[in-house]
């Protein structure tokens, strides 16, 4: 894990040819009492890359591997508040730098997909001391350079370069951006109302008003409804017979066609 250090890179930022997770990494920082608000970590590559719900992060080597290290407003008041600020400013981001053609959408709860496929993941883990949110590690898994997926992931991947006719991208300049975007986003959420965040992530909701399959993950219960909204806890409305129902993060599968 030899740190890359190079003249032109900012301070804020650590970057490393390889570790194993840059969010381990960041929450090493966090206990050994080394970490600030807006420290980042960027890996060439990552060894054991975390996803969600344990799974694993396919490392690539032209792709974005990021963890931010923040210390959350008071404002924003839950994790889930956090992660549809850092899912809008990726949506807005990336609906600047990719063609406007592109179709670009969060799908509940943590992922980007752009034109129909999935092209980055985030895993925000917290900190919490007592009843203190003390730090939040946004980790961010961004397709950005590759140009071919293979098996599975060919129907189910894109990324950035895919998306614009092969365009490369300088992933220093994406974490630039992003971390400014996001850093931004916090100084406004100081002062904006919150309801502004979710109405952004509704906006920004993929399939929204559009009939989805489900599989419920613990009864396995397979069936189909209109994606209508997220409340302010996170949780997915969908549209059925018997009207709105609500669903916890976790709860369910989605089932796509290109799954
Ligand atoms: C997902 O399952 O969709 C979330 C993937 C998150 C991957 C990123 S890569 C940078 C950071 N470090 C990790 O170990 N995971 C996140």
């Amino acid at each position: 894990m030899a740190q890359t250090i190079s003249s032109g890179e900012p301070k804020w930022l650590y970057h490393f040819d390889t570790l194993e997770s840059t969010n381990n990494y960041a929450m090493r920082l966090i206990d050994d009492g080394m970490a600030q608000h807006g420290q980042g970590i960027w890996a060439d590559r990552q060894l054991k890359g975390k996803g969600q719900r344990g799974n694993t992060w396919q490392d690539h080597p032209g792709n974005l591997k990021f963890s931010l290290i923040v210390v959350p407003a008071k404002s924003l008041q839950t994790p889930f508040r956090l992660s549809m600020l850092v899912a809008a400013t990726l949506v807005q981001y990336l609906r600047i730098i990719l063609p406007v053609n592109c179709q670009i959408a969060v799908k509940w709860p943590n992922d980007l997909y752009v034109n129909d496929k999935k092209a980055c993941g985030l895993l925000i883990e917290n900190v919490f001391r007592g009843a203190q949110w003390a730090f939040a590690v946004i980790g961010i898994g961004l397709n950005v350079n590759q140009t071919e997926f293979s098996g599975d992931l060919r129907q189910k991947a894109t990324s950035m370069s895919l998306a614009s006719g092969s365009r490369s991208f300088d992933l220093l300049e994406i974490i630039t951006d992003l971390r400014h975007g996001i850093l931004n986003k916090f100084l406004a959420a100081e002062t904006l109302n919150n309801e502004l965040l979710l109405r952004d992530y509704n906006r920004f909701l993929y399939k929204r008003n559009c009939p989805v399959a489900f599989r419920e993950r613990l009864s396995g219960r397979l069936f189909e409804a209109d994606v209508a909204g997220v409340d302010e806890d996170g949780r997915l409305l969908l549209r059925l017979p018997g009207g709105l129902q609500s669903f916890a993060y976790g709860s369910l599968e989605w089932l796509l066609q290109e799954d």
